[in-house]
């Protein structure tokens, strides 16, 4: 396919009306004609756009046509029918869209878009660990590398990791890489649960003092956690779920006041949909979720850059791995 031109929208998108409480109009005027020229590209290229919960709200509510959690996401690939799916979120996110779905072109708008947990671990480790506790599952968290998932057994997110854990129907596990998710899953199961000792460097930063800040601050808040957060955390915390969940909570429970313990701009994507909600912000970055912009994912479109591949021979144990976990219900 070839590369268009940069593209001039005719006319800007008029700023989304459930944005109006979470973006000021003039920083939508920055945004308005990104938006439309990608929404151009989108059907002259035949894309969709799968944006994570994380994805600022001008992608997030302006752009995307599939937001959701890693699981959402790694299930909507599946299905997707456009010729080019763009992922606005991280590497291993475009490379399981990519995984899922061999004959499309998968794009993410910045190839340096990485992940902590992603980065902690790699296929030679994954081999360490079965040669120490021989004949126990590898479960590996989908915030990998294809090799990694390769070297596996089958994947998890952190929405289904409780259940693919049981799945499995054996004593002992290895989860990896995520050492925080895997204790707040071994909190609620049986199974015996060996990890790894990586992290996700914004969820390791918040502590049980965070957590009394805010319950200091906003009396009667509702404070839910993403179980990539610390055990101490997750066990002061109301409610602990994947960033689908967490917006499965607020839409069920509707707290008058609520705290995301999670990535900032989760807050404001969930916010512009419950104007009625107080959404406390305590707020760590993910400066790799950060790297995907409107001007990033226009480029992209324009240029069919920078596209995922994965090598075959990869890809096959990856996908095994991957579907393996999208099979348990
Ligand atoms: P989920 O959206 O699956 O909860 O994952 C959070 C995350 O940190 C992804 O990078
Ligand atoms: Fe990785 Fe954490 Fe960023 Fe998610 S939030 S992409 S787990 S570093």
């Amino acid at each position: 396919m070839a590369s268009l031109q940069p593209t001039r929208a005719a006319r800007p998108i008029p700023m989304p009306p459930m944005l109006r409480h979470v973006m000021p109009e003039i920083e939508w005027a920055v945004h308005a004609e990104d938006v439309a020229a990608i929404r151009q590209l989108k059907r002259d290229r035949d894309a969709i756009i799968l944006a994570h919960n994380y994805q600022t709200p001008e992608i997030y509510h302006g752009v995307a046509d599939i937001v959701g959690d890693s699981l959402a996401l790694a299930r909507e690939a599946v299905t997707a029918k456009a010729s080019v799916i763009v992922l606005a979120g991280v590497h291993f996110m475009a490379e399981t869209a990519k995984i899922l779905n061999p004959g499309r072109t998968v794009l993410i708008p910045d190839a340096r878009a990485g992940c902590s947990l992603a980065s902690s671990i790699t296929a030679a480790d994954v081999a360490d660990l079965r040669a120490r506790h021989p004949g126990v599952p590898v479960i590996t968290y989908v915030n990998t590398s294809a090799e990694v998932k390769a070297a596996s057994d089958i994947c998890c997110t952190s929405g289904n990791a409780l259940k693919i854990v049981e799945s499995l129907g054996v004593p002992r596990v290895i989860m990896i890489p995520d050492g925080y998710l895997a204790r707040n899953i071994a909190a609620r199961t049986s199974v015996e649960i060996i990890t790894w000792e990586g992290a996700c460097e914004v969820h390791e930063r918040f502590t049980p003092a965070d957590i009394a800040e805010i319950r200091a601050g906003h009396p009667g808040v509702a404070v839910v956690a993403h179980p990539e957060c610390p055990p101490e955390v997750v066990a002061v915390a109301d409610f602990a779920g994947s960033t689908a969940e967490m917006i499965d909570f607020v839409a069920r429970d509707r707290p008058k006041r609520v705290a995301l313990i999670t990535e900032c701009s989760m807050s404001d994507n969930v916010a512009a949909g419950f104007p009625e909600i107080s959404f406390v912000k305590p707020c760590n970055l993910c400066p790799h979720m950060k790297r995907i912009t409107l001007p990033g994912i226009r480029h992209a479109l324009e240029t069919l850059t920078h596209e995922v591949t994965v090598p075959d021979a990869i890809a096959a144990g990856a996908r095994r791995a991957v579907d393996r976990m999208l099979a348990v219900r």
